[in-house]
């Protein structure tokens, strides 16, 4: 979808299919909206008054105004009250226009959005395109009959204040690449475990590499994680047939080339089957989703590499499969973390922590400036915060504080959970240094507490997506969730 911006403000000598107009409930009239009600013989005036066409907020009318004068089709849409127009109202707008666009199968519109409330014109043409792009995408990859792509292919955004003309064309430019970055991480999350093993994630990862020369990829398979004693991870993999592997995408963008990372570490349980403690088979399905963290980090570091941003930054996606088998790690088993700490399995289904330790350990070498993971860790994340929010932890107040800000600003929300040491008690064991699952209670917590023993050498906060990466039901698939949060979070560095 291409989107222009365009520095004119009269709409009806523009030359597109469709003009879309705002209407407020104030019952004022913009300049624009007199501009087409003279057009029109006061045609739309008459349509006001009779609230045929109408300000509330996300209202639409579709409509030909049979004018020689117009020979566009108009979109009337309703804004609100002026006064109350924020980014959340505007994302309403937004979502109504397009989707009544495409089923119009309107092709290209010209559109007055950005002279509503010129303060969030910004943060509108950055939502812009992640909104479209949320709207339009599909997964259709394995359909017999694939879903017609939607005629619409052309935005002109009418702007006329020159002095923001460069800026808003950069935040423009910003929203794309994000969008861009959030339907990969969809398309990569979305795959099946029998194509989306540990192999494919690796080979996704070289081939980013290969179109971004900035980025940097490197893969580590069974021997080499061997090597390094990452025990823990090699056991959940041990009841898989398809092979472990951590695939490390590394960015050098800071002018200083030694100036220290910032390091993100995705979970990618490309199927969690709950090995050993299996699970029921009631949404089974879904664990093909454990991976979302790698694909997160997968999206990250493309919106990193397109938008150039002069800081470094390393991604690791830890790849793995958890399956019940003859050669499967088991309840009770004893295993020596690469940090050297032992963990008593007390369930062979909270196995993400158990990858997630010995990669947070091997990251120690980056000296990192923080260390951020990200997981389909825990169910009672769900419980806890539903869907809408991701759960954020950490062993650094001022580093959850500015995921949290950064969540809010690129509307992709999350929320802090304490992780105090009332807490740790909970992970004690009686024959190791600690179990990998301490019962129902603070579940989501005890799965941090756990981590934290393997961060204590830098700055670490931990995103729990397991309510906001994916969502069920009839609307089934990756949601993309939290790039754009993660993206935002890397700008304001
Ligand atoms: N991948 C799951 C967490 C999960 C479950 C995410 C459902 C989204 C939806 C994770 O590996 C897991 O199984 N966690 C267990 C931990 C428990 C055994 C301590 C859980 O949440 O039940
Ligand atoms: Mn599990
Ligand atoms: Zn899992």
């Amino acid at each position: 979808m291409e989107i222009l911006i365009k520095n004119s403000l009269t709409i009806t000598d523009q030359k597109s299919e469709c003009l879309v107009i705002a209407v407020n409930a104030d019952k004022t009239k913009s300049a624009i909206l007199k501009e087409v009600d003279d057009a029109t013989n006061g045609f739309i005036h008459q349509l006001i008054k009779s609230e045929d066409i109408s300000g509330e907020l996300g209202r639409t009318a579709f409509l030909y105004s049979g004018s020689n004068n117009l020979k566009q089709k108009l979109l009337f849409v309703g804004c609100g009250k002026l006064k109350e127009f924020d980014l959340t109202r505007a994302k309403t707008i937004i979502k109504a226009v397009i989707t009544t666009l495409i089923e119009k199968k309107v092709k290209n519109i010209s559109w007055d959005l950005l002279t509503i409330c010129s303060a969030i014109n910004h943060d509108i043409v950055k939502q812009l395109p992640q909104i479209i792009n949320d709207i339009t995408y599909n997964f259709d990859q394995f359909k017999s009959k694939k879903s017609p792509l939607p005629n619409l292919n052309k935005i002109t955004l009418l702007f006329s204040d020159k002095k923001q003309l460069k800026s808003i064309t950069n935040y423009l430019v910003q929203g794309q690449i994000i969008a861009e970055a959030v339907n990969a991480t969809k398309t990569i999350a979305n795959m099946p475990s029998n194509v989306c093993n540990a192999q494919y994630l690796a080979e996704q990862g070289k081939k980013l590499g290969k179109k971004h020369t900035s980025l940097k990829v490197s893969c580590l398979g069974e021997k080499e994680l061997a090597k390094l004693n990452m025990n823990a991870y090699l056991a959940v993999g041990r009841g898989s047939e398809n092979e472990s592997i951590m695939t490390v995408i590394e960015y050098n963008g800071a002018k200083d080339k030694s100036a220290q990372p910032y390091v993100l570490v995705g979970k990618g349980l490309t199927f969690d089957s709950g090995g050993i403690s299996i699970k029921p088979a009631a949404g089974m399905d879904e664990m093909k989703y454990d991976m979302c963290g790698a694909a997160t980090v997968y999206g990250v570091m493309q919106a990193v590499a397109e938008l150039a941003l002069p800081i470094n930054v390393v991604g690791v996606m830890a790849g793995c499969e958890n399956m019940p088998d003859g050669n499967a790690y088991r309840p009770g088993d004893i295993l020596t973390t690469m940090s050297g700490i032992t963990v008593e399995v007390i369930n062979t289904d909270a196995e993400g922590r158990l990858v997630l330790c010995d990669v947070l350990t091997y990251v120690e070498k980056y000296q990192p400036k923080a260390v951020i993971d990200i997981a389909t860790l825990t169910g009672a994340c769900i419980i806890a915060l539903g869907h809408h929010y991701t759960g954020v932890m950490g062993n650094n107040e001022q580093l959850v504080a500015q995921l949290v800000t950064a969540s809010n600003n690129a509307d992709d929300k999350a929320w802090a959970l304490p992780i105090d040491d009332n807490f740790q008690d909970q992970i004690k064991s009686t024959c190791a240094d600690i179990v990998n699952a301490a019962g129902r209670d603070g579940g989501t917590i005890t799965a941090a507490c756990f981590l934290s023993r393997f961060t204590e050498k830098y700055q670490w906060a931990h995103l729990d997506i397991a309510g906001t990466a994916w969502k069920s039901g009839a609307s089934k698939g990756a949601t993309g969730r939290p790039v754009a949060m993660l993206v935002e979070y890397l700008m304001a560095q």
